[in-house]
């Protein structure tokens, strides 16, 4: 029998975990600050919510089954269809905008590969009733800010963005048919995954008029937004798609956030629901897979839930991201150790020790001590690699002595003042 775990499953022993909660800790706190309040959903939901909308790659890799009341259920790809599902049952008597945030282990039965598990931990950040563009803005600069708080610059990460609507009217004015865009699209998601050769070759067949498609790839890999739009005659659709897309980057500038973000005709987004902006985030070196991807889709709560309401968000994994931080001498862990390790130097005093612990705790603070006896000196070296912050060694009157472990400092005072201080 092995001693792992599945493949693609991950052990989280306590230094891992300590990694984890610090990744997770900067997505809540910066969640919060942007005034995003916390959800959660079931983990396993029927298999129907996902083969309705979310497209043909994310059903390909569903942990379902049937249950024993003889029901099609999945384990969670992604939070955003049980978050159109919530959103929609309670439509009415939700505050608008919606503001959530949920932070979902997710089960993915993916081809393990570098930044790919088959389970993952995704913030999920979402605004659901607002069909401007503000939102858009908001909603990027949330997972900009999130990077910053890593300690990560423009230089480090860089925001690609695009529009669904705006590369529709592009791609119609450049002569593609309303049925080619779906064979279209599916070429411009591998771009940068498989030889360029390879995608001409694909446009050329799904258009099948060579002017066409070098219309189409002159469009596409057009990086420069102001160049773009320079362009004459190319009818009002897609003359008002860009007066919107021009707002968001203004709108991003007024964030703070401007420098990090690339326009990118590209980005189209693997998930069917996507119906306006979309974007992902990368590494600028290029050696990871997406840190994070997300935009709007603005008629997934009618197809699950009936209800007519705009939305748009992103998810963003824990596993690239702890690729990214580690390779960059950036990841941190939260404390593991107690605050205080309560020592003393006679086996007479042990009863004294874990009163002292007691009112310690009572105070709110961590305590341990050792559930043996041990030399004062040992316990000096245990409270060491568990990773207390300070020694409180107690003597056989009211004195006590407080060791700091990281700076060596010792200060001395009676127990009482020593827990009023706590
Ligand atoms: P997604 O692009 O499928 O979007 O996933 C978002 C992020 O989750 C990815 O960029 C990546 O960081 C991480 N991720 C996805 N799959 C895996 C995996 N197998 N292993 C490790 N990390 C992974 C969505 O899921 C959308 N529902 C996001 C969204 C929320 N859109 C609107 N709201």
């Amino acid at each position: 029998m092995s001693r792992g775990p599945l493949p693609g499953f991950r052990d989280f022993y306590p230094e891992q975990l300590a990694e984890r909660a610090y990744i997770t800790g900067v997505w809540r706190d910066i969640a919060r600050r942007f005034a995003f309040v916390e959800y959660d959903g079931p983990p396993l939901e029927t298999l129907e919510l996902y083969t309705r909308k979310s497209g043909e790659e994310i059903v390909g890799q569903l942990y379902n089954f049937t249950d024993k009341g003889d029901r099609e259920v999945a384990l969670r790809p992604e939070m955003t269809p049980t978050l159109a599902r919530m959103v929609a049952a309670k439509a009415n008597a939700l505050r608008k905008p919606v503001r959530w945030f949920s932070i979902p282990q997710l089960f993915r039965y993916e081809r393990q590969q570098k930044g790919r598990l088959r389970e993952h931990f995704q913030l999920n950040v979402d605004i659901l009733g607002e069909p401007g563009v503000t939102a858009d803005a908001e909603l990027l600069a949330v997972a900009i800010e999130i990077m910053r708080a890593y300690g990560l610059g423009p230089k480090d990460v860089r925001a690609r963005v695009s529009d669904r609507r705006l590369l529709n009217a592009l791609l119609t004015s450049a002569g593609v048919k309303a049925d080619q865009l779906g064979p279209v699209y599916a070429a411009i998601d591998k771009l940068g995954r498989e030889p360029l050769e390879v995608t001409r070759e694909k446009w050329l067949k799904a258009t099948g008029d060579e002017d066409v498609a070098i219309r189409l790839e002159q469009t596409i890999l057009q990086k420069d937004f102001g160049k773009l739009r320079a362009t004459p005659e190319m009818g009002a659709d897609v003359h008002t798609a860009m007066e919107e897309f021009g707002k968001y980057l203004e709108l991003l500038d007024a964030l703070g956030v401007r420098e990090w973000v690339d326009f990118d005709l590209s980005i189209v987004r693997g998930l069917a629901y996507y119906t306006g902006t979309v974007f992902e985030l990368f590494d600028a070196s290029g050696e990871f897979r997406a840190i994070c991807g997300g935009g709007r889709y603005d008629d997934l709560l009618d197809a699950i839930g009936g209800v007519s309401m705009p939305a748009l968000g992103f998810g963003m994994g824990d596993v690239v991201i702890g690729e990214l931080l580690r390779a960059r001498g950036l990841m941190r862990r939260n404390e593991i150790g107690p605050d205080y390790w309560i020592a003393s130097d006679s086996e007479k005093l042990l009863s004294k020790v874990m009163q002292v612990a007691s009112r310690v705790r009572a105070a709110g603070k961590s305590a341990e001590y050792s559930l043996r006896l041990q030399t004062l000196s040992r316990q000096m070296k245990t409270a060491s690699s568990a990773g207390a912050r300070e020694v409180i060694i107690v003597a056989a009157d009211e004195a006590v002595a407080v060791k700091n472990l990281a700076d060596g400092s010792e200060k001395r005072l009676t127990l009482n003042e020593l827990i009023a201080s706590l």
